[in-house]
């Protein structure tokens, strides 16, 4: 059975409270629990944690190669200054998607550039909760295809 690490940076665990005119008005326990029931549809088990400590995200991450087939990654501020997170997502054999609930390209300068995009197989921004919903779906639909020996792209 496929296995995903669904994976938030810091200050996400304030979601719902936390600039809810950019982040939305769902907590990170509703978001958790509609990625869990999206799993059981898609066939997978999906298994979340939130840190805002850059070194437990990483532990995360290195931890995430002994039993995930995959990584639904938002690393929130992190994105944007973390050389060390980087290096943990290119250490790891794993797809792992960059998410955002925001479109950072759409706002102030520094979030324009992110440290992680060019290790990560792909990036979804800008939809709300339904960013990390649609980077489940395709590495499910991804692992799915890897697993029947169609391997497509
Ligand atoms: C974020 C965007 C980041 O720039 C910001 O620092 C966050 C959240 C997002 O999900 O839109 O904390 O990753």
């Amino acid at each position: 059975m496929t296995a995903i690490l669904v994976l938030h940076g810091p200050n996400l665990n304030l979601l719902g409270k936390r600039e809810p005119e950019i982040y939305g008005r769902l907590t990170l326990a509703e978001i958790d629990r509609r990625l869990e029931v999206l799993g059981e549809e898609l066939g997978c088990t999906v298994r979340s944690f939130q840190s805002n400590h850059e070194g437990a995200l990483i532990d995360a991450l290195h931890d995430a190669a002994t039993w995930a087939n995959g990584v639904v990654f938002n690393p929130a501020g992190y994105t944007h200054t973390s050389v060390a997170l980087r290096d943990a997502v290119a250490a790891i054999s794993l797809p792992v998607v960059e998410v955002h609930l925001s479109n950072p390209a759409a706002r102030e300068e520094f979030r324009r550039r992110s440290l992680l995009s060019g290790v990560c197989a792909g990036t979804i921004s800008g939809f709300g909760w339904r960013s990390y919903a649609l980077a489940l779906r395709a590495l499910a639909e991804k692992a799915a295809e890897q697993q029947i020996g169609e391997g497509g792209k």
